[in-house]
């Protein structure tokens, strides 16, 4: 079964809008956990838009699900994530001036970097993401670089199907779905362990979904948007449930 790991940034998001304590990411996790979530996501940027690194520790110490630490691949974040010891480092790149993460990471022009990255968060036993665009070269040059799990970025999946009135069977969304299907076969064939995520909602998730071989799907904007209107727990029931209904199908 497909898991449900929720990003919870966007709870943070509301509460730095006011630079205050409410709403609290730490009560959104829980209620996520509630409505089924398999495991937590949280990204600390470089300029702590959203999460702070207090609610990181805040996090790490009353979680009942697996925490995963979202963050670029710097000395900073490093440090963080060696104290934290999350239960997955999940590397994205990173653009100050970006809305939310906008591509996948371009392995093949920073080996030597990010296999020196990826070497330290595997002697602090942590399993290392690397979240990169559905793209062979990219999936063999995170083998390379020692990363045990890919998340295929569904972004680009998302757009084709708001640019195309929400269909989710013309000819550009079908030839998305089949790239991230063939990079999911060919993460497996690799022998790491492939997620995706990126702009999945209750709406377009299905196709996504459906695709065999994937672990965890990472959803976040979707789920919080739903929550304002029908709270965090039921927005995660719902998204769980359109994944299992699936999964049977
Ligand atoms: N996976 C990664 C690597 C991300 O950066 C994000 C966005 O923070 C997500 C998944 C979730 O994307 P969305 O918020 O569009 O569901």
């Amino acid at each position: 079964m497909i898991k449900l790991c929720v990003n919870i940034d966007h709870v943070a998001t509301l509460r730095q809008a006011r630079m205050t304590i409410e709403p609290d990411p730490i009560l959104a996790a829980q209620e996520a956990i509630i409505g089924g979530a398999d495991g937590i996501t949280l990204h600390i940027r470089e300029d702590r838009r959203h999460m702070q690194d207090s609610d990181l520790f805040r996090l790490r110490e009353c979680l009942q699900v697996p925490l995963n630490l979202e963050l670029a691949a710097t000395t900073e974040m490093l440090e963080l994530a060696l104290k934290a010891r999350p239960e997955m480092v999940m590397v994205v790149p990173e653009g100050r001036n970006e809305i939310t993460t906008e591509g996948g990471l371009d392995i093949r022009s920073d080996i030597d970097g990010l296999t020196a990255f990826v070497d330290h968060i595997t002697a602090g036993s942590m399993p290392a993401s690397a979240f990169i665009d559905a793209d062979t070269e990219q999936i063999d040059a995170a083998k390379q670089c020692g990363f045990t799990v890919c998340e295929i970025h569904t972004g680009p999946f998302a757009e084709a199907v708001l640019a195309n009135n929400c269909s989710l069977d013309c000819e550009e969304v079908l030839l998305e779905i089949e790239r991230v299907q063939n990079a999911v076969a060919y993460v497996l064939e690799q022998g790491m362990q492939c997620n995706a995520g990126h702009g999945l909602t209750h709406g377009n998730v299905r196709c996504i979904a459906s695709i065999q071989g994937i672990t965890e799907l990472h959803i976040g904007h979707s789920i919080i948007s739903r929550s304002i209107f029908a709270g965090i727990q039921q927005s995660v029931s719902e998204m769980k449930t359109i994944i299992q209904e699936v999964q049977h199908a």
